[in-house]
């Protein structure tokens, strides 16, 4: 079974919690998920392989470490993913950014693909996909099922707010996918919101309600 990583650290909580008050702007909440996005980028990349390079300090000649951030994709999941991009390339500038698009069909209520791009080579490389709301888990559980048939080297969930439902449905359908948070809620309502939640991430992050 896939791991959860809960990130308890106090700047993450202390983000989180300015971006859940209702009151909070766009212009804050923006922001505030900018900078939460940066310190997740620590935790989901605390394990990446890394290579030894040779370089000339202004004393000597020595072999140090390097992360290949070529090697990594973000992958957002629109539109909400996009307001993590940024925050995530901050840490690593060198890593590829993949979209996916996906709506859910108003009578399968399956979740149908409107947009899929990707770097080349995807085989090659270790995925991330982001999205600030695991709720009911249907895009995320859809995003990856995608990904997969491009046979990555590896794939990682990011999201800021998760809750017990989200989490079952997608360690069910992916119990190989580490799944990365900030925080783990009550429970979901009866229309696929978090609670107590942020609201609609989305509405938050582009000011669009
Ligand atoms: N998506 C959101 O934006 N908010 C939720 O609470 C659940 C899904």
């Amino acid at each position: 079974m896939s791991t959860v990583h809960h990130i308890a650290h106090p700047l993450v909580q202390h983000k989180l919690t300015l971006m859940r008050n209702k009151e909070a702007s766009t212009n804050s909440f923006r922001r505030l998920l900018n900078e939460l996005a940066s310190l997740m980028a620590y935790e989901v990349t605390r394990d990446m392989p890394m290579q030894e390079v040779t370089i000339e300090t202004p004393l000597e000649t020595m072999t140090s470490k390097v992360i290949d951030g070529k090697k990594l994709v973000f992958v957002s999941i629109l539109r909400a993913g996009n307001g993590i991009l940024e925050g995530m390339l901050n840490v690593v500038p060198g890593a590829r950014v993949g979209h996916i698009g996906l709506y859910r069909d108003p009578e399968t209520l399956k979740p149908v693909e409107y947009y899929f791009k990707m770097p080349q080579d995807m085989a090659e490389r270790d995925i991330v996909v982001v999205d600030p709301m695991l709720a009911t888990g249907n895009s995320a559980i859809a995003a990856v099922e995608r990904l997969k048939k491009l046979a990555p080297k590896s794939i990682k969930f990011v999201c800021l707010l998760t809750c017990p439902e989200g989490i079952a449905a997608m360690q069910a359908a992916h119990p190989d996918v580490d799944i990365y948070t900030a925080a783990i809620d009550r429970q979901l309502n009866e229309h696929g919101y978090i609670l107590p939640g942020l609201g609609d991430a989305g509405d938050r992050i582009f000011g669009t309600k």
